[in-house]
């Protein structure tokens, strides 16, 4: 296919320059009718663009011209059959994965460290999670993918289920053999839906892990917001084989999506597939280079570990995505929260994401040599204020046992509940979410049984500042809990 064409931005750049006498939203009409400063700030090209589904444009809802057309070209870049466009972030297309194989009360295996947005659908919908513990890194304080051993257990003591779900790469850019794990589900002749949020380089360089398309997954849900040049809330749906019903899933992701879609961030889709189609290797070559320069220079600042294929070679740990920089500070004797707030303070830096032990940072192919030296100098004085100073002890890594599921999400969710002081709540089952956001996987939620070691360590995290979010007591102080006094085992 011609990935030079962009149907979507160059029709909207042809409507916007025969400058259409509007009568239709947004009333802001090309930013005249809006704020003067944001105008001036965003610019009238941009507005000129903020359009509405009138016929020259098409409809995402029902795609039938030039949104169809850059759909197609998007699938032939990612190696789809079918690609839908998201303006509801990977959380849209991951519910919309999630919706289309599941009804109510169906069975669905899941890793244990999925986004929230898995548990939104699986609440909305009455479906019953399997759970699979992700393999635990206690040394990194972190979770990895899951392994093949714990897919085949939960497949065979779960053959009626309708649909594994894997995390790939992590948060962290580590993957599990993908492939093996879509062979022995495609066994069951069941789908494999992939959380493919931090993965879109990786379908642009064979250095990098496979991509869920790759592997033969059935669904997968990718954000090319995060790493792929396209607006931030802007992904992709990609789609292959016969198990799926492509007009389906275009219904159900219509019914989550709102019916004002913004053209903004569907140009900003069409003109990043074509980037990425067309530069996509020599994007990703240079990252990794510069990711690989940043990881080395950062091991060999003392009291410093930016892990790389070292930790490669179990079932859970497969293959990495090296532009992922993880860096752990627990032996500065601070938390990755210190860290993250010391660089913003000092260097104006900010990170993607910190932790009781980790900061991450993501190279990405907006990155320069020059960030990435301002990065290094920033770390360098960091570990030397900290790395055996006044003998301050390391950061003691504490990983809390999965809590036991004993209501499906759904009935807790919509359950009797009162509201307890949180540190009384032990033995309770919880009827909301307790997260860190990023990256936004539940420490609880609705149905689980709340252990004193989760309360301590939820605490743990409110006490040193990370951002702990989920409870309608904002504060944590509260929470609610199913009005039964004692857990059903
Ligand atoms: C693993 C994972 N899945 C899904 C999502 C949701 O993506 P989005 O923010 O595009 O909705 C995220 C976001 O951080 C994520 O980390």
């Amino acid at each position: 296919m011609d990935h030079q064409r962009t149907p979507l931005f160059s029709a909207l750049l042809r409507h916007a320059e025969k400058n259409p006498v509007q009568f239709h939203i947004p009333g802001h009409k090309k930013g005249v009718g809006m704020d003067p400063e944001f105008r001036s700030f965003i610019g009238d090209n941009a507005l000129s663009i903020d359009l509405i589904n009138i016929a020259p444009l098409d409809d995402l809802h029902q795609p039938m011209g030039v949104i169809e057309e850059a759909q197609q070209l998007a699938a032939d870049a990612f190696g789809a059959d079918h690609t839908y466009f998201s303006v509801q972030g990977t959380s849209g297309a991951i519910m919309t994965m999630i919706m289309t194989v599941c009804s109510e009360g169906d069975k669905i295996i899941v890793p244990r460290n999925v986004h929230k947005s898995v548990m939104a659908a699986i609440i909305f919908i009455g479906a019953k999670p399997v759970f699979i513990s992700p393999a635990r890194d206690a040394n990194l304080g972190i979770d990895h993918g899951i392994t093949i051993s714990s897919v085949r257990r939960a497949l065979k003591k779960h053959p009626d289920a309708k649909a594994v779900l894997v995390i790939n790469p992590t948060y962290f850019g580590v993957c599990t053999n993908l492939k093996e794990i879509v062979d022995l589900v495609h066994s069951y002749n069941m789908p494999v839906l992939v959380d493919e949020a931090h993965g879109v380089l990786i379908h642009f360089h064979e250095q990098l892990p496979m991509s869920a398309m790759e592997a033969g997954a059935d669904m997968a849900a990718t954000s090319v917001h995060k790493l792929g040049g396209s607006l931030t809330q802007s992904s992709v749906l990609n789609v292959q084989g016969n198990r799926m019903n492509p007009k389906r899933i275009q219904t159900i992701i219509s019914m989550l999506t709102t019916t004002s879609t913004s053209y903004i961030l569907l140009a900003s889709l069409d003109t990043a597939r074509r980037h990425l189609a067309l530069n996509g290797h020599a994007l990703a070559q240079n990252t990794i280079e510069l990711a690989q320069f940043t990881r080395k220079s950062i091991n060999e600042i003392a009291g410093l570990y930016c892990f790389g294929e070292e930790i490669l070679g179990s079932e859970a740990a497969y293959s990495f995505d090296p532009t992922k920089v993880s860096i752990h500070v627990r032996k500065l004797g601070i938390t990755g929260y210190d860290a993250e707030n010391w660089l913003r303070e000092n260097y104006n830096i900010e990170v993607e994401l910190s932790d009781m032990y980790n900061i991450l940072c993501l190279i990405t192919p907006g990155d320069t040599q020059d960030n990435i030296e301002t990065l290094l100098e920033a770390l360098r004085k960091l570990a030397d204020l900290n790395y055996n100073a006044q003998d301050v002890p390391e950061v003691v890594i504490k990983v809390p046992a999965i809590p036991q599921l004993t209501l499906t999400p759904r009935d807790a969710f919509y359950g009797e509940t009162e509201v307890l002081p949180f540190k009384e709540a032990a033995d309770r089952i919880i009827a909301e979410f307790i997260y860190v956001y990023p990256p936004g996987i539940p420490i609880l939620l609705p149905g689980e049984v709340i252990t004193q070691e989760l309360i301590d360590y939820i605490v743990d995290h409110v006490e040193v500042g990370l951002p702990v979010k989920g409870p309608e007591d904002r504060s944590v102080q509260n929470v609610k809990v199913i009005v039964e006094t004692q857990a059903i085992f």
